[in-house]
């Protein structure tokens, strides 16, 4: 129960392994549905079709012998949306409730009868009673279709993906680290849109944010919007460096870690270190975008660059990486060209400052290398502009 009138009747998936095809999810995912009970009853979403028959129980439970009047559909993404059409097989008489687009994206998915349907726009209000729902379009957070709902009555805003978390709802760990692997793998592309939609969200009086995955939101929630407000406008989170490294032979990673040594030892408040060819890339992609300063440091190969290296910057410009201070460590026996294909993917990204000189290392690190590395990890304990 959220409040004596909003029941949440979604479910966990812990038979997930791999979120939208792609992001491992060690602790699986909710997806959230709610039940809004007055004069009018309204769900607001569904849930994966995967979930659908616990979904439905959890639905007929919370009804205790009603039916419900409204769907409001804020997001068709299959995750939320694939399980409309067995709720209206179940309960025909359900109006729909969304936007011009999202019944265009639906109609992508599902043979429906939109007759019933209710079309809604920015600042529409559709009322069940004592709760009115007010609708506010938030198109790419995370699709176009997207809309928030805020309920006036118990100031609670259903926030459709944003301030969702990867991991069940019994997941024994914070917000915080599944939140921004999320926000910035799912939604980080769209920091703009994010933006303009919490400016209307600073408008409204909210006490509980009620999101399509992860916990409900009830206390401290300038906390989450401060986060949001950092990471929608790519500022850095967290005063540190992130190293992130792709090493043939392991002399690359040597190098990578003792820079990570020069820089715990000169007093940089954070380290963080990652093999990109082991670790997750999606918490390497978070990092990235966590820590205000980041060293690449790869291995040539074939003429470029190590794969994974490659593989990484080209995951960050997917996911608009900018306005970034980075160094950058190459490793070359004969023909170093790992910096040089590292700068040119740089080059295609907004706002990235190269720490110069970046590091040539030759085979295995030497005497002079530790030089080099010491005076990057000075220029890197620079503050900031
Ligand atoms: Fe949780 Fe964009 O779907």
């Amino acid at each position: 129960m959220i409040t004596n009138d909003i029941l949440y009747i979604g479910v966990n998936d812990r038979d997930i392994d791999l979120f939208e095809g792609q992001y491992v999810v060690p602790e699986g995912i909710s997806y959230n549905s709610y039940l809004i009970l007055d004069e009018k009853t309204a769900v607001m979403d569904t849930v994966d079709h995967h979930k659908k028959e616990e979904y439905l129980a959890n639905l007929e439970k919370a009804l205790d012998g009603r039916r419900p009047d409204y769907l409001v559909v804020s997001h068709v993404e299959p995750d939320h949306a694939s399980s409309v059409r067995a709720l209206l097989d179940k309960y025909p008489d359900t109006r729909l409730v969304g936007n011009t687009k999202t019944f265009q994206m639906l109609s992508l998915y599902f043979d429906l009868d939109l007759s019933g349907a209710v079309t809604v726009k920015e600042g529409d209000v559709l009322s069940l009673g004592k709760h009115q729902l007010h609708f506010t379009m938030a198109p790419m957070v995370h699709w176009p279709e997207v809309m928030f709902t805020y309920d006036s009555y118990e100031k609670v805003l259903f926030s459709a993906d944003a301030f969702g978390k990867f991991g069940a709802l019994d997941a024994e760990e914070d917000w915080l680290c599944e939140a921004r692997r999320y926000y910035f793998n799912i939604v980080g592309k769209f920091g703009m849109p994010v933006q303009t939609v919490l400016k209307k969200a600073a408008a409204l009086d909210i006490q509980i944010i009620c999101p399509l995955h992860g916990p409900v939101l009830k206390e401290n929630l300038d906390f989450y919007l401060e986060k949001y407000q950092i990471w929608s406008s790519y500022q850095p989170e967290t005063e540190g460096v992130f190293i992130a490294y792709a090493s043939l032979h392991g002399n690359t990673a040597a190098a990578a870690k003792k820079l990570a040594d020069i820089l715990i030892q000169k007093g940089c408040p954070r380290v963080e270190i990652a093999d990109l060819a082991r670790e997750d890339m999606a918490e390497s992609l978070e990092n990235a975008f966590r820590y205000s300063k980041v060293v690449l440091a790869a291995s040539s190969y074939n003429g470029g660059v190590m794969p994974f290296m490659e593989d990484f910057l080209h995951h960050l410009k997917a996911k608009n990486y900018q306005k970034r201070t980075i160094a950058l460590i190459e490793n070359g026996s004969w023909a170093p060209s790992a910096v040089r294909t590292m700068s040119e993917l740089l080059s295609q990204m907004n706002g990235i400052t190269i720490i110069e000189p970046s590091v040539t290392i030759r085979g295995c690190m030497k005497e002079e290398d530790m030089a080099a590395l010491e005076e990057m990890a000075a220029g890197l304990l620079q503050p900031l502009d």
